[in-house]
């Protein structure tokens, strides 16, 4: 069978129309799971900062909104979705390498933001939140591209 190079291009961005919305959803929707993230912590940072005053219940829902958006948003890494997808995103191509390491690095952080639930007394705040950041910080270092 022979193909004509019209009909491979035609082939070729039929296939990447067809790839395109498929990744872009993925990648929307963990990168909207990360931001939530971002929303809980900055609360939790402004108790640290002393801007807001410890509250345990704020503490607890906004540490479960931490879990459940990193939950959500690790299984939104799908291979292809990185780079090569063509649509923006810092997903580092490590992620594919050692996904491994990279489910380990979110599962220490799930289990951060589940110790951070259950903190009801001011002054364990401090260490959780400690660890919390140091989970965040420990993947994106390996797992996060610098911004662009
Ligand atoms: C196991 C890995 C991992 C963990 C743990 C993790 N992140 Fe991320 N985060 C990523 C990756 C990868 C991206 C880039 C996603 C993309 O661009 O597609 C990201 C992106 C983000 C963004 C940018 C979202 C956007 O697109 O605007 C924020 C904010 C963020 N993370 C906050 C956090 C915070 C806060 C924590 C800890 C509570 C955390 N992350 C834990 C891997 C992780």
């Amino acid at each position: 069978m022979q193909f004509s190079a019209k009909s491979l291009i035609m082939a070729a961005t039929l296939s990447a129309m067809l790839a395109l919305p498929a990744s872009a959803g993925v990648i929307d929707e963990r990168q909207e799971a990360m931001k939530a993230v971002g929303g809980a912590i900055k609360k939790l940072a402004a108790i640290a900062k002393g801007q807001m005053q410890f509250d345990a219940n704020i503490v607890k829902s906004s540490a479960m909104t931490i879990k459940s958006s990193l939950e959500t948003a690790s299984s939104r890494f799908p291979e292809g979705s990185g780079e090569e997808s063509g649509i923006k995103t810092r997903a580092n191509p490590e992620i594919w390498l050692d996904e491994e390491g990279f489910a380990k690095a979110m599962k220490k952080a799930i289990a951060a933001a589940e110790n951070m639930a259950s903190v009801t007394k001011g002054e364990d705040f401090m260490p959780a939140l400690g660890q919390l950041g140091g989970a965040c910080k420990n993947c994106h270092k390996t797992f996060r591209a610098p911004e662009k």
